[in-house]
């Protein structure tokens, strides 16, 4: 039998990572938050002095295949050096989308993204896991919230980090990255089509994670 996977795809800040982390946590199964290779993918070419454009697509593809990345109790390590919060700005999330928009680079961390489909299962958060990555997933749900309620969460969440963009331009940024992701030639952001919508711009993460606890029980 194949090894279950619970495939979270959706737009930026739409708490998709939230939301899988805590549903792999209630299942008991593994957690791959798949924009973080992205990220770290964006922050190892930067760090090797690479534009992040076509030029050097291969250049970062072949950094992609072999990236020296290790999750150890909540911290991201790439080398050895912990990028846990390095990742997590707004600009690491942009350099994430443009690296991301190269096929070479997509394709290089294809196999990656499958090795963590281990027993007893995995729940995996991104834009195309159900598209591209899991197509075979037992489960698929695409979550969606409105751009003001992402902008507003995301706004929440920096500040309490100590920066403080103000909600406006968090918007549209995040507008610019939905349009990039949603309009990109190869693994654009959009529902596989036989994923369960979930818009959680009014529920609360526990109503969200209840909901797709229930959709996999009815699949049992
Ligand atoms: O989910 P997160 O915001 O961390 O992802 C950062 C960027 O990585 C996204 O804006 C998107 O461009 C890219 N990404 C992707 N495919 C995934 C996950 C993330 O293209 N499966």
């Amino acid at each position: 039998p194949r090894v279950p996977v619970v495939c979270i795809d959706g737009p930026t800040a739409s708490g998709k990572g939230t939301l899988a982390s805590q549903t792999a946590q209630r299942l008991g199964y593994l957690y791959l938050d798949s924009g973080a290779l992205y990220r770290i993918t964006a922050l190892a070419a930067i760090r090797a002095g690479l534009a992040l454009d076509q030029a050097h697509e291969h250049s970062i593809a072949s950094m992609a295949e072999r990236l020296p990345v290790a999750f150890e109790q909540g911290r991201v390590l790439l080398g050895g050096d912990d990028v846990t919060d390095a990742i997590r700005t707004e600009e690491a999330g942009m350099n994430a989308s443009r690296v991301s928009a190269l096929p070479a680079v997509r394709t290089a961390l294809v196999a990656l993204q499958q090795s963590f489909r281990r027993l007893p299962g995995l729940v995996a958060d991104g834009r195309d896991m159900g598209t591209v990555i899991f197509p075979d997933a037992q489960l698929k749900v695409f979550l969606t919230a409105s751009a003001a309620r992402r902008a507003e969460r995301r706004h929440k969440q920096l500040i309490s980090k100590g920066f403080a963009p103000t909600i406006d331009t968090l918007r549209a940024d995040l507008e610019a990255r939905d349009a990039r992701d949603s309009q990109r030639a190869v693994a654009p952001l959009k529902p596989a089509q036989d994923a369960l919508l979930l818009d959680n711009s009014e529920q609360s993460v526990e109503d969200s994670v209840a909901q797709v606890l229930a959709w996999w029980e009815a699949r049992q």
